[in-house]
């Protein structure tokens, strides 16, 4: 089973991932032991290539990782023909790409499962669901309830993207948006979270000089994707988490960050009790251990 959108997650589906985390270290995996994962990677990553090496390892499988740079492509072989190929040596893909439609066009191609590893500014599905687990490791199933605001690169996160299409299975929650200068939601995207969310339209957009931190659960930030913009757009970032802005928040807020952060995060926050992105990082390794060994179930 592939895992390309969080578009067609359930509640009960998550709920059982989540739970499968929870316990992965008190089950037997030794049905993994003989399978091969596939790291490929088109974009510069740590964690997401990483943690799933990491994962697939403590599960007792291997890894293989393409090296795009040494790799037949300089010689001008297609796309399509290296991921044929790399399909006959695992059992199992990772692909990030930079292009929007590349992962999913690839995945039809070829017989074994894929994981989106992030395709372009579309999604980045793994990454929301270690986000979503770590609400819920914080507030315990009560995360259903929470009040989310986002602030960042809204046009371009897929991490963003990925998390808000799991928030809408839950309509008890509630998004707020705080998008850098030119980067912000779409209509579609505001319309989306006021009919879900029952929020007028209106409310869903924070100013930079009015936020009211004590309304906030979660404040979920990401860095500007400069790598993303045109050369022609001049934008910046206009926000900075300080601890003494962390400070204003409710005592059990939290503050994420899918990482890696520029200057949107000072490092005085890492010692707040309510920063969580290091945390982020850790359950990473437990969700994707309970990925890989869901799809070899
Ligand atoms: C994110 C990504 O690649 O989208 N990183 C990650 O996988 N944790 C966030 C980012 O690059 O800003």
């Amino acid at each position: 089973m592939s895992l390309l959108s969080c578009q067609d997650w359930t509640p009960q589906q998550i709920q059982h991932l989540f739970l499968t985390a929870d316990n992965i270290h008190q089950q037997s995996h030794t049905h993994i032991r003989d399978k091969i994962l596939i790291n490929v990677f088109f974009e510069p990553s740590t964690r997401t290539s990483l943690s799933f090496e990491c994962a697939m390892k403590r599960l007792g499988g291997q890894v293989i990782t393409f090296q795009k740079d040494s790799s037949s492509l300089k010689k001008g072989e297609s796309l399509e023909d290296t991921i044929r190929t790399l399909s006959q040596y695992g059992d199992l893909m990772v692909l990030r790409h930079p292009q929007l439609e590349q992962v999913s066009l690839v995945s039809s191609l070829i017989d074994i499962p894929i994981i989106n590893g992030g395709n372009g500014h579309g999604e980045h599905p793994t990454q929301a669901l270690l986000d979503l687990y770590t609400m819920y490791k914080h507030f315990g199933t009560n995360f259903q309830t929470k009040t989310i605001l986002f602030i960042g690169d809204l046009k371009h996160s897929r991490t963003i993207h990925s998390l808000m299409l799991l928030i809408h299975k839950y309509p008890k929650m509630n998004i707020y948006l705080l998008a850098y200068p030119g980067l912000e939601a779409d209509e579609q995207t505001l319309q989306r979270i006021s009919s879900i969310h029952s929020q007028s339209k209106n409310s869903i957009t924070i100013q930079f000089n009015n936020i009211n931190y004590k309304l906030f659960d979660v404040i979920y930030i990401t860095r500007l994707q400069k790598e993303r913009l045109d050369k022609e757009q001049q934008t910046y970032c206009n926000f900075m988490m300080t601890n003494q802005i962390a400070n204003k928040m409710k005592e059990d807020a939290i503050i994420m960050h899918p990482l890696p952060r520029n200057e949107e995060i000072a490092p005085d926050v890492d010692k707040n009790h309510r920063c969580h992105y290091f945390k982020q990082v850790k359950y990473g390794i437990l969700i994707r251990m309970a990925l890989i060994s869901n799809i070899f179930k």
